[in-house]
């Protein structure tokens, strides 16, 4: 049954134009794209579903918090300004900005992995794992069991495997393990959330080992709504208090800022207590961010940055936000359409494997799902499966993902109920044809993070 639709906690103010292309239009722009959605052009797309990622619209504090951002080279107030709000929200002493979450992942990891070293994590975002292979070292993911299966409704299915961090740390020796990263909410894994009980179990065995613990924090306000909803401990509890208490366990956090601090642009490094790391990440910025007070962002930048950290913690919008997603989730239940559930925090991912069993997981099933829903309805999505996963670093073989996702972000605070109809509506009518659509092939793909770039050809069968 279709759940009601959470008002919003808010009226516009400002409106942005969109243009729809006829689907014949649409059959050629994708076809020019190499069915790569990231080389569509932003406006020959109706509905943008590519990410939640800097798509956030501010509020009128923060267009406001623009217009006061203090330029300055060197210790402005906005710097200032923006420290000294993430340090009451996350407890930590030690707050270093920089332009995006990957800019914190490359300033970060190379104090910590080096060749020859794993990096274990509930689950690593492409960039994370990214920034590990660059530094030398190999990630290794390890998720709960229930994560694997989209239709298991688990509360935490972002959760740690806690017994096989435990034999991954036991076989490669601790000493080769540098770092373990709690990524919350689990972005691969269907932006499913992390139990504060799991987070507790986690740093005990990182403290018994002597590993340093840090949380990617990309979605952490998303994470902590989760816990106050499905975690008895913490019902009654403020979603402040909760952050506090999450990151009381871990040493240190990257973060991009671009999705649950509701900018456009930013990220975050914070560390707990270490004078001495903190002392190497001002060096490292500074060589690749720019100065300490700045790092990579314009003055006006780290202002509303500031503000939004605070706004994305009020748990009316918090609501509405999830809100949004449970009320697509349940049209999609009236369908029989699988996705990952329960519903994630900043979107929905959809079981392409389940929509499309006839297409293997070489032939990229999320991928096929992403270009049917851009050709149904304009909407542009993404694959989270095989084909984002991409080649063995050592063997260059196709790896097979756990699953075969298309991703539905949704950008905070942009889109409305209409929308959502839409895109409920676009996927019944492809789960009609669902037979007749087809698998595809690369045709050219660069060494790394390749699904941004590569080129790719349906599979005529
Ligand atoms: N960690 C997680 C969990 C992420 O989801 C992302 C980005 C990053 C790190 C890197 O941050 O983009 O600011 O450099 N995720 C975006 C997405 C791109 O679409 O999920 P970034």
């Amino acid at each position: 049954m279709t759940i009601k639709y959470v008002p919003e906690p808010f009226r516009i103010k400002m409106v942005e134009r969109i243009k729809m292309l006829t689907r014949e239009e649409r059959i050629e722009k994708i076809k020019e794209a190499k069915y790569n959605l990231f080389n569509l052009k932003a406006e020959d797309v109706y509905i943008d579903l590519l990410t939640d990622s800097g798509t956030n619209a501010m509020s009128d504090y923060q267009w406001a918090g623009i217009m006061r951002g203090d330029e300055a080279y060197a210790g402005g107030r906005s710097y200032f300004n923006l420290v000294e709000n993430a340090q009451e929200i996350f407890g930590y002493k030690y707050i270093q900005p920089v332009h995006q979450g990957r800019a914190a992942e490359k300033v970060l990891f190379p104090l910590m992995l080096t060749e020859g070293k794993i990096a274990i994590s509930n689950m690593f975002f492409d960039t994370t794992r990214a920034h590990v292979e660059l530094a030398g070292a190999r990630a290794v993911d390890c998720v709960v069991k229930e994560a694997g299966n989209p239709s298991v409704r688990a509360p935490f299915k972002g959760n740690m495997d806690v017994e096989r961090l435990e034999k991954i740390i036991n076989e490669h020796g601790k000493e080769k393990v540098g770092l373990i990263v709690m990524t919350i909410t689990n972005n691969s894994a269907g932006g499913q959330p992390v139990s504060v009980k799991n987070i507790r179990e986690v740093s005990a065995i990182a403290k018994k080992y002597g590993i340093p613990l840090c949380i990617d924090a990309a979605r952490y306000a998303e994470n902590a709504y989760f816990i106050k909803q499905r975690e008895e401990e913490f019902k009654n509890k403020s979603i402040k208090e909760i952050i506090k208490e999450v990151f009381s366990y871990a040493d240190a956090f990257t973060m991009s800022a671009k999705k649950d601090a509701i900018v456009n642009m930013g990220g975050l490094i914070g560390i707990k207590e270490s004078a001495e790391l903190y002392q190497k990440i001002k060096a490292n910025t500074i060589c690749f961010e720019g100065f300490t007070t700045y790092g990579g962002l314009s003055g006006r930048e780290l202002e509303s940055l500031a503000i939004g950290l605070t706004e994305g913690l009020d748990e009316n919008y918090l609501r509405y936000r999830i809100g949004q997603i449970e009320y697509l989730a349940s049209i999609l239940d009236d369908h029989g359409i699988a996705y990952q559930a329960p519903v994630g925090g900043h979107g929905l991912f959809i079981d392409a494997q389940a929509m499309f069993p006839h297409i293997p997981y070489n032939e990229f099933p999320g991928q096929a799902l992403a270009i049917e829903l851009y050709i149904e309805a304009g909407i542009r999505s993404c694959d989270i499966g095989s084909y984002m996963l991409g080649n063995d670093p050592d063997t260059k073989e196709q790896l097979k993902s756990e699953f075969e996702f298309t991703r539905l972000a949704i950008p905070r605070r942009v889109y409305t109920q209409a929308h959502f109809d839409i895109m409920a509506d676009a996927l019944i009518e492809i789960k009609k044809r669902a037979a007749s659509v087809n698998g595809y092939r690369i045709t050219w793909e660069p060494p790394v993070l390749r699904h941004f770039q590569a080129s790719l050809e349906p599979i005529n069968k």
